[in-house]
């Protein structure tokens, strides 16, 4: 893991109200439906947890797991998924809730996976809308902040694996290369 530092970004209480004003707004929006709110893991786990228990209305939770960027900052490229849906999501009204929309890859082929399933409706909840890479057209309905770019960690996002439960979300800054080296 090569030398860095971590800057705070958005402190802990800016996420705190973020996420109550978003759990507000999705209790209106699905008010008297059946929302079943799918977690990407790993990152979306804090996030979740978080907008469940502040959300004002029955909701039942599932879980999916897809590795697209392994241990580094960089996107392998290939999208797998490690595990699946456990519950039938056949007529109801899904909200997949994300850590990161980055180029948008990693949810266009998640919601091709969950539309042959059926569902009443699908739509996105992303904790951070990474939007500069964007590359291809992908909607985040309830976006909890918006950043242009940088690689940023802690509230369930990490680096290799560091940095999930740290409270604030940090952008990792990493210190300029010496010559002879070279990343790995
Ligand atoms: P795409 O490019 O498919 O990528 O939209 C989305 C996935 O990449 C991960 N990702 C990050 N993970 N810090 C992280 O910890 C980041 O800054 C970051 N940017 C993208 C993320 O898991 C998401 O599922
Ligand atoms: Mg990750």
């Amino acid at each position: 893991m090569n030398a860095h530092r971590l800057v705070l970004k958005i402190s802990k209480d800016e996420i705190q109200n973020r996420v109550r004003a978003l759990a507000a707004q999705i209790a209106s929006d699905y008010q008297g439906k059946d929302l079943v709110m799918v977690g990407v893991l790993k990152g979306a786990f804090i996030f979740l947890a978080d907008l469940i228990r502040s959300l004002d209305m029955p909701v039942e939770v599932d879980f999916i797991r897809i590795a697209s960027y392994g241990t580094s900052t960089e996107s392998s490229g290939g999208i797998t998924l490690s595990k699946d849906l456990e519950c039938s999501i056949d007529g109801r009204d899904v909200l997949v809730v994300e850590d990161i929309v980055d180029t948008g890859l990693t949810m266009r082929w998640l919601m091709g996976h969950l539309q042959r399933r059926n569902p009443r409706t699908v739509k996105i909840c992303a904790l951070i809308d990474k939007y500069e890479r964007r590359a291809v057209e992908m909607p985040v309905h309830y976006a909890g902040f918006r950043i242009p770019s940088g690689f940023v960690v802690g509230y369930g996002l990490d680096f290799a694996e560091k940095y999930r439960g740290l409270q604030g979300i940090y952008e990792v800054a990493f210190d300029a290369m010496v010559e002879g080296s070279h990343a790995g």
